[in-house]
């Protein structure tokens, strides 16, 4: 998978730097045409004067050789010289805008592909067990303006228009220094830690790790300084639109999260939000039918109820749509009226069904592999228990479950990274409260 990933990038590579030879190509000409000219206003050779002229063009001709030494004829090389490097910085530009189509196109063809037929013309349905409904919705067109700092940072951190992204401030400073120091040893170079104070943004700087610290913002930054988690987790909605807006992926990731391997080779990109899950099995993880009984009502006594234990909302991938950044905008919407918590406002707004006197987000979702993707609860009630299981590595785990996050991150890392078997064994399954 690495493989894979590492060849595209290097064939953008190779692109680019064949499109930027030809770019410096045309410059140097350029550049060496008006050096020549200022230099050698009757020509290089005196005796190809006249074959000379005839090359130079129709303006020229018009001065005839006699005016060659004239000073008007200086302002005229002079006026052609600006009028040429302007047409060489539009050139310029035109090929930065064509490389940025080609890398998109080429970035989105495997989805985008599959559903040309479903966007374009309208059509017949085709044969029973073929049609396949609208899933990957397209990307936003990125708007640098909305933060061109912000852009900066994420041309530099990105890969593929993707990468990882952590909002920290002081109080998880320590379980943050496991996270990175996770994150590095796995080698992912796309992450940033959007530092919500100084402290944490010196922290990151003394360590090497790619970090950003907004443009103060009064009402965002006195919740960032002093808020307790719940209240940064409204936040982190505000501030994630902004990576939407210009057009990349984000792979949102609490702090509490031990990495083990590069969760950007295990992800399906065909949803607007792919995210862990809270369930600890396949039918709690992935949904099934409960049936709730109600043994009054006789012949009908059965009622089926559509369940699914909720989307983590420390742990998603969101693409850059539409419907991603709506959702984004109604979780913030909701939390700035209403005490809610932030998962279960985040859950309520991505499976509730349009009903009457409400529009429902028609958002696209994937659930990730529960065993990859793996909560705290899977690990200590089940995987550590169990000696297939055991044997697993994870994509990530994220001490979701436990108030006693910072020594079981650490257990984590014994247990799969240094191969300490026992590593896992003195926690209870469950806190004690
Ligand atoms: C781009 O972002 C700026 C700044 O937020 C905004 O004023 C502008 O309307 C946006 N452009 C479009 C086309 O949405
Ligand atoms: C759970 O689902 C996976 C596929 O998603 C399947 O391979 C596995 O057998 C299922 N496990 C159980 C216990 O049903």
């Amino acid at each position: 998978m690495a493989g894979r990933r590492d060849g595209s990038l290097m064939r953008d590579k190779g692109q680019s730097v064949r499109r930027s030879r030809i770019l410096v190509a045309i410059v140097i000409g350029v550049l060496l045409g008006c050096v020549f000219a200022f230099l050698f206003p009757h020509g290089l050779f005196i005796s190809d004067r006249r074959k000379q002229s005839r090359r130079i063009g129709k303006s020229d001709l018009k001065m005839g050789i006699s005016s060659c030494e004239s000073p008007e004829r200086i302002d005229m090389l002079r006026s052609d010289i600006s009028s040429l490097s302007q047409r060489n910085s539009e050139l310029s530009k035109q090929v930065k805008d064509l490389t940025e189509k080609l890398r998109l196109a080429e970035q989105g063809k495997d989805h985008a592909q599959k559903q040309v037929s479903v966007l374009g013309e309208p059509h017949k349905a085709g044969p029973f067990g073929t049609v396949k409904g609208l899933r990957t919705n397209p990307t936003v067109i990125p708007n640098e303006s909305v933060n061109p700092r912000l852009a900066k940072t994420l041309e530099k951190v990105a890969v593929q228009n993707e990468l990882i992204v952590a909002l920290a401030n002081s109080n998880v400073k320590s379980m943050l220094e496991v996270w990175f120091t996770s994150i590095k040893r796995v080698g992912i170079p796309n992450y940033l830690v959007v530092a919500l104070d100084d402290e944490i943004e010196n922290f990151c700087k003394a360590n090497d790790v790619p970090v950003y610290k907004r443009d103060p913002d009064e009402g965002i930054d006195s919740i960032a300084k002093t808020g307790g988690n719940h209240a940064v987790s409204g936040l982190k909605f505000r501030i994630l639109r902004e990576f939407l807006e210009l057009g990349y992926s984000v792979l949102l990731s609490d702090v509490d999260i031990v990495y083990l391997q590069n969760p950007f080779d295990h992800l399906q990109r065909d949803s607007d939000v792919e995210s862990m899950s809270d369930g600890h099995n396949n039918m709690t993880a992935y949904g099934y039918n409960d049936v709730f009984d109600e043994p009054s009502m006789g012949w009908a006594r059965y009622a089926h109820t559509m369940r699914i234990w909720v989307y983590n909302s420390g742990f998603f991938y969101i693409r850059p749509t539409l419907p991603s950044i709506e959702l984004l905008d109604r979780v913030a919407i909701r939390l700035s009226r209403e005490k809610a918590w932030d998962q279960a406002v985040f859950n309520e707004e991505l499976f509730f069904p349009s009903h009457p006197a409400y529009d429902g987000l028609h958002a696209a979702k994937r659930t990730l592999d529960f065993y990859l993707f793996m909560n705290s609860k899977v690990l200590f009630k089940t995987v550590r228990k169990d000696a297939k299981l055991k044997k697993l590595k994870p994509v990530i785990v994220h001490i979701n479950y436990h108030p006693d996050k910072l020594s079981r991150m650490k257990a984590v890392v014994e247990f799969y990274v240094n191969g300490k078997q026992n590593a896992l064994d003195p926690f209870p399954d469950g806190s004690s409260w």
